[in-house]
């Protein structure tokens, strides 16, 4: 029998607790990686890590708040010094906070501030202090969480879809830095899917029905999404660097449908 895709190998994933984090663990988990589970939530990391435990993989579970250089470097020297090296980090923390993001003239100062900085000082700051590790290894995988809003935005979040076309520019900067250390940088842009992040939408009947008609294939899983996350951070995708993939079941081909557009208020 073939060695699983990550046999040997050691993965972070950022924001582990939950949704698209909680199932990327998981599949890392499932494909033979060591998983270092963080979260801002202590309680919602170690739920994550035990999940793998109970399947029979190999976990930690450690609080982390990615945004915070102090705590991502605790967070960074604790792995090390439990797995002894970093293999793969999925930069997936993120929020998108409803009420508080919006339109720029409406927006507070410290709202902006907070978004672009789960968001994206979050990949800076956890990159930066894992690449030393994924470098002394002779190199590594770093994928990193962008969304359809880098490149259609709603144009109700400014902040969120700022951060995340920040996203896909510093994977597309970033990779020439990481390449001659043989680390490579891909970033993934889901769709809309149904995660606690997305419990405003997903809750009302006829938000949803537009959501799911603008997928052209149905709605997204986390567990897609992990797939994904997998085939990057595995030699599968080798001739990968600097990407963005849009993985959204052809949310990004397709124009908003004229459902979601009267739901939004729109024409
Ligand atoms: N759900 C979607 O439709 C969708 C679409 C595109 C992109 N994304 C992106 O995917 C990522 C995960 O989203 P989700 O839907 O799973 O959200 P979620 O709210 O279900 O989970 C996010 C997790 O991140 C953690 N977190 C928040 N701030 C953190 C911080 N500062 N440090 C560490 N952890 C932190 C939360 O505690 C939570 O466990 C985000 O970057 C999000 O922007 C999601």
């Amino acid at each position: 029998m073939p060695a699983p895709l990550l046999a040997g190998k050691v993965a972070i994933v950022t924001g582990g607790g939950s949704g698209l984090g909680r199932a990327g663990a998981l599949a890392l988990a499932r494909a033979g990686a060591r998983v270092a589970v963080t979260d801002v939530s202590s309680d919602a990391a170690a739920a994550t890590a035990q999940a793998i435990l109970a399947g029979g993989g190999n976990a930690i579970a450690l609080a982390c708040d990615a945004g915070d250089s102090a705590s991502v470097q605790a967070m960074i020297t604790a792995v090390v010094e439990r797995y002894g090296r970093i293999d793969v980090l999925y930069n997936n923390a993120g929020i998108a906070p409803v009420g508080e993001d919006g339109s720029v003239a409406d927006m507070a100062d410290a709202a902006w501030e907070r978004v672009l900085r789960t968001n994206l000082t979050s990949v800076f700051l956890c990159s930066k202090y894992a690449i030393p590790h994924l470098a002394a290894t002779g190199g590594g995988s770093i994928v990193n969480t962008a969304s359809s809003m880098a490149h259609v935005p709603l144009g109700l979040m400014d902040a969120y879809a700022a951060s995340k076309a920040g996203v896909a520019g510093l994977t597309r900067s970033m990779a020439h830095g990481c390449a001659k250390h043989g680390i490579r940088v891909n970033a993934i842009s889901p769709g809309y899917v149904d995660t606690p992040m997305n419990s405003m939408i997903f809750s009302a009947d006829e938000l949803r029905a537009g959501f799911a008609a603008g997928h052209m294939t149905g709605l997204q899983t986390p567990e897609e999404i992990a797939d994904l996350v997998v085939f990057l951070a595995s030699d599968l995708s080798r001739s990968m660097t600097g990407a963005t993939v849009n993985c959204d079941r052809g949310w990004t081909a397709f124009k908003l449908p004229e459902i979601l557009a009267r739901a939004m208020g729109g024409g």
